[in-house]
């Protein structure tokens, strides 16, 4: 997989235009949230940047992580993913096999410690000394252990490789962990979602080639920039919640015109993720767009904490654009709940007082309203 050491080498071999690999770096700057004045300084670190060595190791999973990052198109975000680092080891896309794949993991582990970055995907089985996934004769636990203790920086991508994900849902028969919990004395940065984002996954890697460090981090070791906001918040439905207007079942008249979907189950309101920014398939869509609700593929065990998917939210601990995530808390649950409740019910009144309005006028001059 490697072509040359450095990245204009790697992206002539490529076939990567100047104006693809400007874009790109445009790309993560806007996705960093970094002033645009960041733009030279990124693009001149990319260019003479030596290609790191990078290892990806996948456990218990669906490869929708890896297989995200490589359905990425336009603009070639996943070729220039490929290039920006020298991949040594991944299972999925790597040509050898075997002993001689596992050869040059050992190779990696010894030659570059400290300097490789280590990508896990999948969580990594705990009970029975870790025999539910084992590669080589080895167990999940004992490479992962070895590789993330001998690394210059490790990122879980996928929220199975975050908190367990769907490996770990109840009644999680194999001991299903994510990284941290499976390696404490790692460092790890957790790039949840059910799969990651590979735009997020490309701008921390940019950011780590640029300023030799990690980007600012939450409680859960998640780059803020990209899970620092609330879904809610940054909503294209968000008029239509405030306006009290939701979709009460499929195919209704609020589905068809693009209103709110919290009735609907959606979980936009507790959870945060910039996939309304920097979207999905080439930044053309994301969940909520395409009409479907939130179901908070990037909070914390969602799949045990966020279902049933189709029921609204008991409570709403967010309110307006003044409730950041790190202020989410149980102790503001209650109040906010309450808040919310309120809102909805005046928005509610409002509409009904629209109605009554509109069809008195109807009334008055001898029209019907075409509203039902
Ligand atoms: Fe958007 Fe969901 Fe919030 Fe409605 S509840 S505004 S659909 S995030
Ligand atoms: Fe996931 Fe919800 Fe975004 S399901 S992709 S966090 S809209």
């Amino acid at each position: 997989m490697l072509h040359g050491n450095n990245l204009p080498e790697a992206l002539e071999h490529r076939g990567v235009s100047r104006r693809d690999f400007m874009n790109f770096c445009s790309l993560m700057v806007a996705t960093l949230a970094l002033p645009p004045r960041y733009l030279a300084a990124v693009t001149e670190a990319l260019q003479k940047t030596t290609r790191p060595v990078l290892v990806w190791l996948e456990f218990q999973d669906c490869a929708g992580n890896t297989e995200s990052m490589l359905r990425s198109a336009d603009p070639p975000v996943a070729d220039l993913v490929l290039d920006l680092l020298s991949w040594e080891y991944h299972e999925t896309i790597m040509a050898g096999a075997g002993k001689q794949a596992e050869a040059a993991l050992q190779r990696v582990v010894e030659q570059d410690a400290g300097k490789y970055i280590a990508v896990v995907e999948g969580a990594i089985p705990t009970a029975d000394d870790g025999v539910y996934c084992t590669i080589g004769g080895r167990t999940a636990l004992d490479i992962v252990t070895e590789v993330c203790t001998h690394s210059a920086a490790n990122i879980a991508v996928g929220a199975c490789a975050w908190d367990g994900g769907l490996v770990r849902a109840h009644p999680n028969p194999t001991g299903a962990v994510g990284l941290q919990e499976a390696v404490p004395q790692a460092k790890v940065v957790n790039l949840g979602g059910c799969p990651h984002n590979v735009a997020n996954t490309a701008a921390v890697l940019v950011h780590y080639l640029t300023f030799h460090e990690m980007p600012a981090l939450d409680q859960y070791n998640r780059p803020l920039f990209a899970y620092g906001r609330l879904i809610h918040d940054q909503c294209e439905r968000r008029a239509h919640y405030d306006a009290g207007q939701f979709v009460e079942e499929w195919g209704d008249e609020g589905s068809r015109k693009g209103w709110c979907l919290y009735k609907m189950g959606c979980k936009g309101p507790e959870a945060t993720y910039n996939c309304p920014t920097v979207r999905w398939n080439s930044g053309t869509s994301w969940p909520v767009k395409a009409g479907h609700g939130c179901i908070a593929c990037a909070s914390y065990r969602f799949w045990d904490n966020m279902s049933p998917f189709y029921k609204p939210l008991p409570k709403v601990p967010g309110f307006g654009a003044d409730v950041t995530a790190e202020e989410i808390g149980w102790g503001v649950i209650g109040t906010v709940a309450a808040l919310t409740a309120a809102h909805a019910a005046v928005a509610g009144i409002r509409v009904k007082q629209a109605e009554r309005a509109e069809r008195a006028s109807g009334d008055e001059s001898g029209t019907t309203s075409s509203k039902s």
